[in-house]
């Protein structure tokens, strides 16, 4: 099904299927190379030994990490690329050592679209990873260092794309005109730093949709940058989901993009934005589904702090729950949910 509809968009907008290709391959690319640089100097180690073997719990201890199941993930990530064999136990390294050199080599080859997203993050995330391994929790969005690195991922053709993709698959012009013209209330849930946001006025503007735009989210820390990059001159409510509550059955639509896989229940925070919905109003955005293509960057967002994107029954499952319809695109993860007469 998911094959297909990819193909469907191979046929329909072959510009789109190339930059979904590049994201999929680079993100793959990229994500392993994160990785390989992250445990570069533990491996290099093993490598010095003189059968180039260590059991998994003395390089466990070695090292201090505590959570094997992640590791033998990572390390299941660098068999693939050559650098280790996993045996029962333990593991030998197959090369001499990881050059930098060579992950460099391979760098080159990711896409620009990954690169303008995430490489920034490369650094946080080799960090992240120790940490996990380490058994230390992930800091929240508001840390300093983390927020700036979400502007500048968020600010990216990567997420920009994909919520160009929904603003358009829930035709709001149709809604507009079904409300015989009178003033949209859109409501970006999640907005983090408000780039999304600005995307959607932009678009309602273009298309000539009168509405109030409103956007929420849980982070202080990238509400500010809103307000500050981007808010000042625009006509636009923030507010801190943490301290107000939308009114609710108040909004003729809610968007939310890549938020889904982050709270710990998403059936309930889909209940709640249902509620915060009129009768007829719709509930859209973009939510990845879990698939082997996205292993690497569902794996990345994990690291730092995300529950992981749901496989495609579970997303609809979400729905389900909450008596509503939804339908999705799993070539391009934009979704449009309303709830059942
Ligand atoms: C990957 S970012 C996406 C930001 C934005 N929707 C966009 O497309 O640019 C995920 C956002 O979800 C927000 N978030 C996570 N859990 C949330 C919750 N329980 N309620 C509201 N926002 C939440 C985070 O603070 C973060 O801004």
């Amino acid at each position: 099904m998911s094959l297909f509809k990819i193909l469907g968009l191979a046929i329909r907008d072959p510009a789109r299927f190339k930059v979904l290709i590049d994201a999929i391959k680079g993100t793959q690319l990229y994500a392993n190379i994160v990785v390989a640089r992250a445990l570069q100097a533990q491996l290099n180690k093993v490598a010095e030994l003189p059968e180039k073997k260590i059991a998994l719990e003395e390089f466990m201890q070695q090292n201090n990490f505590r959570n094997k199941s992640l590791l033998l993930e990572l390390l299941a990530l660098l068999e693939k690329d050559g650098f280790v064999k996993i045996k029962k136990d333990d593991f030998v390294i197959l090369k001499k050592q990881i050059v930098e050199e060579e992950l460099k080599k391979r760098e080159k080859k990711v896409a620009p679209i990954v690169l303008d997203a995430f490489e920034a993050f490369g650094d946080y995330t080799e960090r992240a990873l120790i940490e996990r391994l380490e058994g230390v929790p992930p800091a929240s969005f508001d840390s300093n260092e983390l927020r700036v690195l979400w502007n500048v991922a968020l600010r990216g053709d990567f997420y920009t794309i994909q919520r160009r993709d929904a603003l358009n698959f829930a035709q709001l012009d149709k809604l507009a005109k079904r409300n015989q013209n009178q003033p949209i209330r859109i409501l970006d849930f999640g907005c983090g730093s408000g780039e999304g946001t600005i995307q959607i006025l932009t678009f309602l503007r273009e298309k000539n949709i009168p509405h109030n735009l409103e956007a929420c989210d849980i982070s202080e820390g990238l509400l500010e940058i809103a307000a500050e990059d981007e808010a000042l001159e625009e006509d636009i409510y923030f507010f801190n989901y943490k301290e107000r509550k939308p009114k609710e059955g108040y909004y003729d639509a809610i968007f939310i993009s890549q938020v889904l896989h982050w709270p710990d229940d998403p059936v309930q925070m889909v209940s709640d934005l249902k509620s915060y919905l009129k009768e007829n109003g719709i509930l859209f955005g973009v939510q990845s589904t879990f698939s082997k293509r996205l292993y690497q960057i569902d794996l990345f967002i994990r690291l730092l702090g995300a529950k992981g994107f749901p496989e495609e029954k579970e997303f609809y499952r979400w729905f389900e729950e909450n008596d509503m319809n939804v339908r999705f695109d799993p070539a391009t993860y934009t979704f449009l949910a309303t709830k059942k007469k």
